[in-house]
């Protein structure tokens, strides 16, 4: 019997909580021992619930217990999630996370103790939720050179844009629900502005090139720029528009950003609604491989979470690592080149200089492949509405 704790019981710890219980069988099958969730960390009151005698409120408790080999983080933040993290590892402890800020912010550091101590620290379920992902980048595509990676990694905002743009839903409604799915951040500004798809495509471009980026260095947008004249004059010309996050190889550097895109209808990316997430990696020996499953949630996250457990107890784990970068190894994403996406008004210079779609008052066009730079150069002359790469 191998004994773990769970830090923070809200929607994923529930989860987490929720799959060890019901899958106890198929997990001692799959690992050769039971696994026993002996605490779980939380500052609220559980008494007279079903978890009265597993909740502590004490940190220390987890932390000097030795017959406790791995705990799950669940509590999120960067503060006090940081601070159990790091005593559990050096306490040599296991510690799993779906904690994506802690991950981007704070993994260097402890993945520096966790290998020191000789334990794992794991983070699965910290993007794309409950899709494999970080496992198949570290062990299945270990053999390829990745140049790329990009993709759908926050749900809330594919949820809401699915919502608004497909269901006529207004943007509060939108959030809401997301909020009562349990798919929003505590603070949802972190997924409205794309902080959290920041946070993932640092760890992804981490995995994938080797070296830290740290979300500061990613330049972020969110959807609120998105307009549903947007969306309809992207259906027009044969376009979605998604949040996408994406990561580069560009020489020794890597280009990475965060910003709605659109993509051809025709691609499964396009495809991708509600609260789903896709993750493409291009490989230079498998190509492209596409990711895709839900990508928050409680049971999708738990899942990954629990998953991390099962291999942290079991010994089987390789824990994913990267190094740190040097100066100036994150290039600035305005010298990437693209086709581009502009909405502009019915009566500038847009219409006369390039193939145009228009509304009663304004019109949208696609800008063959340039940089930022040269596309400010190009547009100089018109008040530009919006402006989207499209990914090809
Ligand atoms: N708020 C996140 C999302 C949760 O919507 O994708 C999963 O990381």
């Amino acid at each position: 019997m191998k004994k773990v704790a769970l830090l923070g019981f809200g929607t994923v710890g529930g989860g987490v909580e929720e799959v060890l219980r019901v899958n106890r069988d198929e997990i001692a099958k799959n690992i050769g021992e039971e696994v026993e969730l002996k605490y779980i960390l939380d500052i609220r009151d559980f008494t007279g619930t079903p978890f009265e005698k597993q909740v502590v409120s004490d940190i220390s408790i987890i932390e000097n217990d030795p017959e406790i080999v791995a705990a799950a983080e669940c509590i999120g933040g960067a503060t006090i999630a940081y601070d159990f993290v790091k005593r559990l590892l050096l306490a040599g402890k296991s510690v799993v996370t779906s904690n994506k800020e802690l991950v981007a912010v704070k993994g260097l550091e402890l993945q520096a103790i966790a290998r020191e101590k000789g334990v794992c620290f794991l983070f699965e379920a910290s993007v794309g939720g409950g899709i494999p992902i970080i496992r198949p980048l570290t062990n299945d595509l270990a053999a390829n050179r990745i140049d790329e990676v990009f993709g759908i990694v926050n749900g809330t905002t594919n949820y809401i844009l699915f919502q608004m743009l497909q269901c006529g839903k207004d943007f509060d409604t939108a959030l809401r629900e997301a909020q009562q799915n349990g798919y929003a951040e505590a603070d949802p500004t972190a997924d409205i502005e794309g902080i959290d798809a920041c946070r993932k495509i640092c760890i992804l471009s981490d995995l994938c090139f080797g070296k830290n980026v740290s979300p500061e260095s990613v330049r972020t947008r969110g959807i609120t720029c998105v307009t549903a004249q947007d969306t309809a004059f992207a259906e027009k010309l044969g376009y979605a528009i998604k949040l996408i996050a994406r990561a580069k190889r560009v020489g020794e550097g890597v280009s990475a950003y965060v910003a709605p895109h659109l993509i051809s209808s025709e691609k499964l990316l396009a495809n991708v609604s509600g609260v789903m997430n896709a993750v493409v990696v291009r490989g230079n020996a498998v190509g492209d491989c596409l990711f895709y499953g839900a990508g928050a949630g409680k049971l999708p996250t738990a899942s990954a979470v629990a998953a991390d457990l099962l291999d942290a107890v079991s010994g089987r784990a390789k824990s994913p690592e990267w190094t740190e970068a040097p100066e100036g190894y994150v290039i600035p994403s305005e010298t990437l080149s693209s086709r581009w996406y502009v909405r502009a008004a019915k009566s500038s210079a847009l219409g006369e200089k390039f193939d145009c779609v228009f509304s009663e008052n304004e019109c949208a066009a696609i800008i063959p492949e340039c940089t930022e730079t040269e596309l400010s150069g190009i547009l100089a002359s018109i008040e530009v509405r919006s402006a989207f790469r499209i990914i090809e």
